[in-house]
C-alpha cells in the first residue's frame, strides 16, 4: 500500500525570499527528521519528493508508506513549519489541503464509491488506485481517513492471505482411545428417531425432557467441575442486541452474513394492523412481504457470540486493581447463527445453546485464567467424558499484529497472546479420524487482547491495559460428541456420566400413538430407555 498526493500549505503572506532560498534545507530537515520520526522501516515513512513555492503557497508532493500516512504527514509538516518559520518570519499558516491524493493497493479490489473521500477507482498493472477528493485540514484530523486506510489495508491483507486455507495449527491432542470405534451410529439420527428431539423449523429443534437431560449433564460437569471452582459466577445476559453493539464488537463487519436480525412493530396501536389482521382471518396466511410493511427496519441482532453484553456492560466503566479480574458465565438462552447449508441434526443448527464464559482483567490475569480453564477443559475431555479430542490454534497470524507482518517461517507459536484455540472432537460416524472433516468443533477459548476494551472504552483507573477473553462451550455439540464416541448404552460410558445417571433420575420420554414416528423408532426408544430406567 502506497500513498501519493500534494500537500498545499497556504501562508498568510507571500513566502519571504530567505525562506525560498532555504527551502531545500527545510525540505531535507522535514524528510530526515520530521517525517521519519518513530518509524521503524524508513521505506514505510513519508517523503517529500518534489516541492514548489508559489506566492503564499508551498506545494509539497509527498509519497508515503504505511507507517506515516500521508494525512499524518501533512499535519506533521504543518506543525513543524508553524513552529520553525512562524515566529522567525512572522509567517502564519492559514490553511492546508491535501489534493490529488491517491492510494495504491496491490491487487484488484472493489471499493465503494459511496465512501467518504473516495472519488474514483482505477485498475492498472495489478494495482488498484483509489483517488481521493481534496481533503481539508479539519477533515485530515477526523478519523474517517484513518478508518478508510485501515479498511483498504485489511482488504489487501485479506486478499493476500485469505485465499489460503483457513489457519489451523494443532497444539494438543488426546491419545487414540477408540480403536476400533465401539459406536459408529449418527446420534443425531438416533435422537430424532426415538423422539428425544423433534424438528421445529429449519435449523431449530424442540428438545424433549430426555434430550434436555443430556444437555444438563454436559453443563453440569462443565459448571461444577471447571467453571465454578475457578471462581466464575453466573449472570444473565440479554439475548437481543442493539446494532451499535455489533458495530463495536466488529461482528457486523465480519459476520453479517450469518446474523439474524430483529425488527420492532411500527406501532403499538392495534388498529394500524387492521388490514393485515383481516387478511389473516380470511386467508389463514401471513405473507412475509405483507408483514414487512408493519415492522420497522431491523434495529437488533439476536445473540450471536453471547459475550457481547459483557463488554457493553463495562463500556465506559473505570476499574481498579481490587475489582479485577472479573469472571462471569451465562447460559440463559440460545445463540443464533444462520447457516446457508450443511445443517445437520443438533450438530449444526441455526438456534443453539452454549455456556459462554467471559473474563476481564490485566493481561497476566487474563492469560492465567485462560490457562487454568484449559487445564479444566482437558480434565473434562479426558477424565469426565473420555473423548478423543484435539486443540488447534486458529488465529491467522497475519491478522494478529496490524502493521507488523512476520514471515511465516520466522514465527514461533506463542499461545499466551491474543488468539483463539478451537476444541474438536472426533465423530466416528462420519469416518476415519485422519480426515479433518470427521471432527467437530465443540468449543473455543479466546484471548481478545484489547479488541473489545478499546472500542467499548473499558478503563483501568491508573491507565493500565485491560484485556478480555471468552470461551464458548457448545452444549449440543459436547452431547453429540459424547454419544457419537460412546453410544447410548451407559454400560459403555465413562464413570462420571454413569454415576450422574444413577444420581439423577432420567425423565419419561414422550410417547404417543403417532410418536415417535416410525415403528422402528418406537422399538429403539424402548430399548434405549431401558438402559436409563434400570
Ligand atoms: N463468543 C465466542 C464465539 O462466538 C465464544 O463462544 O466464538
Ligand atoms: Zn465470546
Amino acid at each position: 500500500m502506497r500513498f501519493k498526493g500534494i500537500v498545499i500549505i497556504e501562508f498568510n503572506r507571500e513566502l519571504p525570499k530567505e525562506v525560498i532560498e532555504r527551502l531545500a534545507e527545510i525540505i531535507e530537515e522535514l524528510n530526515n527528521k520530521v517525517l521519519v520520526k518513530g518509524v521503524r522501516n524508513v521505506e514505510e515513512a513519508s517523503k517529500i519528493i518534489n516541492y514548489k513555492a508559489i506566492e503564499n503557497k508551498l506545494q509539497l508532493e509527498i509519497e508515503a508508506g504505511r507507517q506515516v500516512r500521508i494525512h499524518n504527514a501533512a499535519l506533521r509538516v504543518k506543525n513543524h513549519l508553524a513552529r520553525t518559520l512562524g515566529p522567525k518570519y512572522r509567517l502564519g499558516i492559514r490553511n492546508i489541503l491535501l489534493v490529488n491524493a491517491r492510494i495504491e493497493l496491490e491487487g484488484e479490489y472493489k471499493v465503494s464509491l459511496k465512501l467518504p473521500f473516495v472519488k474514483n477507482l482505477e485498475f492498472k498493472n495489478g494495482l488498484t488506485i483509489v483517488y481521493l477528493d481534496t481533503i481539508s485540514e479539519s477533515e485530515l484530523k477526523k478519523p474517517y481517513i484513518d478508518r478508510l486506510l485501515k479498511l483498504l489495508r485489511e482488504k489487501e491483507v485479506r486478499a493476500k492471505w485469505g485465499g489460503k486455507a483457513e489457519h489451523w495449527e494443532l497444539i494438543k491432542e488426546s491419545k487414540i482411545k477408540l480403536t476400533p470405534p465401539p459406536y459408529t451410529e449418527d446420534p443425531n439420527k438416533v435422537l430424532e428417531e426415538i423422539g428425544f428431539i423433534k424438528r421445529f423449523a429449519i435449523g431449530q429443534w424442540f428438545y424433549t425432557p430426555a434430550f434436555t437431560y443430556f444437555i444438563n449433564m454436559a453443563k453440569h460437569f462443565l459448571l461444577e467441575e471447571v467453571v465454578k471452582p475457578l471462581g466464575f459466577v453466573e449472570a444473565i445476559f440479554p439475548k437481543m442486541y442493539p446494532l451499535e453493539v455489533g458495530l463495536k464488537t466488529g461482528h457486523l463487519k465480519g459476520t453479517i452474513n450469518a446474523m439474524v436480525f430483529a425488527s420492532l412493530p411500527i406501532s403499538y396501536d392495534i388498529s394500524v394492523y387492521e388490514e393485515l389482521i383481516d387478511y389473516m382471518y380470511v386467508t389463514d396466511s401471513i405473507p412475509p412481504e405483507e408483514l414487512q410493511k408493519y415492522v420497522k427496519p431491523p434495529s437488533y441482532f439476536l445473540c450471536f457470540a453471547q459475550c457481547e453484553p459483557f463488554y457493553q456492560f463495562f463500556s465506559r466503566e473505570v476499574l481498579e486493581d481490587k475489582n479485577l479480574p472479573i469472571k462471569m458465565y451465562d447460559h440463559s438462552g440460545p445463540s443464533f447463527r444462520w447457516e446457508a447449508g450443511g445443517l445437520h441434526g443438533v450438530e449444526r443448527v441455526i438456534e443453539f445453546h452454549r455456556v459462554e464464559i467471559v473474563w476481564l482483567g490485566k493481561p497476566q490475569q487474563v492469560i492465567e485464567i485462560r490457562n487454568k480453564l484449559l487445564e479444566g477443559y482437558e480434565y473434562l475431555m479426558d477424565k469426565v467424558f473420555d473423548l478423543e479430542w484435539r486443540w488447534a490454534w486458529v488465529t491467522p497470524w497475519y491478522y494478529e499484529q496490524a502493521g507488523i507482518v512476520e514471515k511465516e517461517e520466522e514465527r514461533k507459536l506463542d499461545i499466551n497472546r491474543p488468539g483463539t484455540i478451537d476444541f474438536e472432537a472426533w465423530l466416528p460416524y462420519r469416518g476415519p479420524r485422519e480426515e479433518r472433516k470427521n471432527w467437530l468443533e465443540i468449543g473455543n477459548i479466546s484471548i481478545h487482547g484489547t479488541k473489545f476494551t478499546e472500542p467499548f472504552k473499558i478503563k483501568h483507573n491508573k491507565g493500565e491495559t485491560l484485556w478480555t477473553a471468552c470461551s464458548g462451550f457448545g452444549t449440543e455439540r459436547w452431547v453429540i460428541s459424547f454419544l457419537a464416541q460412546h453410544g447410548f448404552d451407559p454400560e459403555n460410558w465413562p464413570e462420571k456420566p454413569r454415576k450422574y445417571l444413577e444420581e439423577h433420575p432420567f425423565p419419561e420420554p414422550v410417547r404417543g400413538v403417532t410418536y415417535p414416528k416410525t415403528a422402528k423408532g418406537r422399538e429403539l426408544l424402548e430399548k434405549i430407555i431401558g438402559f436409563y430406567k434400570k
